[in-house]
């Protein structure tokens, strides 16, 4: 018959087991079998009470006391080392996962606007100030807004001056912004006052002045009494409000199938040896008018299409046109 002091030494067995292996326990799943296995229904304290009615009776309080005492025990030490896992848990998380309020931030360089976009932003400003409005239209145009209507006719020699590449029979990327000149007529009663900033598309080969995509700004006014003089007059306006002082401006004749007559204007930065055609221009023909239902008894205008590109290398002294496409953040950053 087992006596209060065999019992007293399994208790002390079984706290030594309880201590080493919660010692050793690494994770909360076998913190739980660890419970089982000692505190569990039928886990090794449950199995010390059943020795209790076989104690001798005057000893079974003695021995009760010591078991509850050890249940209580165990009970705590594995409640103590749950928590403990969970806070050192916690804590490796937290070392993880700190966010250090006082590190600098990541560095995000701030952009800007690209130089073509600034020179068309600067040419909108001047004119909008000198009563223009801004228009615009598609990049992919009709056969009869970017030739008929402009008094190119299907078959004239002047269709293959513009080198388009057309997406089918009828459409074509526009190779120059004047076909917005009709697209605001035809919607508009006179006196119309338009510029019409865009992108322009042309099977030009690249060179220090060309490249198949750019840009134009086209200028319309359309009123009683016009004349080149105002034109002219316009175009001085301007050119000294971009430029500056020191730019000089030349007219020379040309021809376009739309003004009658035609002109084309250069500048030369100052010193510089060679004159940079910048557009074409001239009184709006006739028959234009006419396509759009003006009455050119009645009303004359003047128009013109700058190149962008051209008017920004004349004000920074860029002198080949391919670096606005290069992407180059060496030259973009000097702007
Ligand atoms: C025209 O495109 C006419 N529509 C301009 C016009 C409008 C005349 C209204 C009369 C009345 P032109 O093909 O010359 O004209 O082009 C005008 C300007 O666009 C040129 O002076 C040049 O500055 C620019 N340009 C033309 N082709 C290119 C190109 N491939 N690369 C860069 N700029 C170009």
């Amino acid at each position: 018959m087992p006596t209060l002091e065999d019992l007293r030494a399994e208790v002390e067995k079984l706290r030594t087991d309880l201590e080493e292996r919660l010692d050793s326990v690494e994770d909360e799943a076998s913190l739980d079998a660890l419970r089982a296995t000692f505190l569990g229904r039928k886990g090794r304290i449950s199995q010390l009470f059943k020795k209790l009615g076989t104690l001798d009776p005057s000893e079974r309080s003695e021995a009760g006391q010591l078991l509850n005492g050890l249940k209580k025990a165990a009970n705590e030490a594995v409640a103590r080392a749950k928590s403990e896992s969970r806070s050192a848990r916690l804590a490796e998380r937290l070392d993880v996962e700190r966010i250090d309020m006082s590190l600098p931030g990541a560095y995000r360089p701030l952009g800007h606007v690209h130089p073509l976009t600034r020179v068309q932003q600067e040419i909108e400003t001047i004119f909008l100030r000198m009563g223009f409005s801004v228009a615009t239209g598609p990049e992919i145009e009709t056969e009869y807004h970017n030739f008929d209507a402009l008094n190119i006719p299907v078959e004239h020699p002047a269709r293959a001056d513009w080198d388009t590449f057309y997406i089918d029979e009828s459409t074509l990327l526009r190779p120059h912004t004047s076909p917005v000149q009709i697209r605001v007529m035809e919607q508009t009663e006179p006196p119309v006052r338009i510029i019409c900033p865009g992108r322009c598309y042309r099977r030009d080969t690249q060179d220090a002045t060309h490249s198949p995509v750019f840009h134009q700004v086209e200028l319309l006014w359309v009123e009683e009494g016009l004349s080149l003089a105002h034109l002219k007059y316009v175009l001085e306006l301007f050119t000294h409000e971009f430029f500056g002082e020191g730019y000089e401006m030349l007219f020379s004749g040309d021809y376009f199938p739309f003004t009658e007559p035609s002109v084309q204007v250069h500048i030369k930065a100052p010193g510089a040896a060679h004159w940079l055609e910048i557009m074409g221009a001239g009184m709006v023909d006739p028959a234009v008018l006419e396509a759009v239902g003006y009455d050119p008894e009645t009303y004359t205008g003047f128009a013109f299409g700058l190149g962008i590109e051209r008017m920004a290398m004349l004000k920074y002294g860029i002198d080949d046109i391919r670096v606005f496409l290069t992407n180059d953040l060496r030259f973009i950053r000097q702007f």
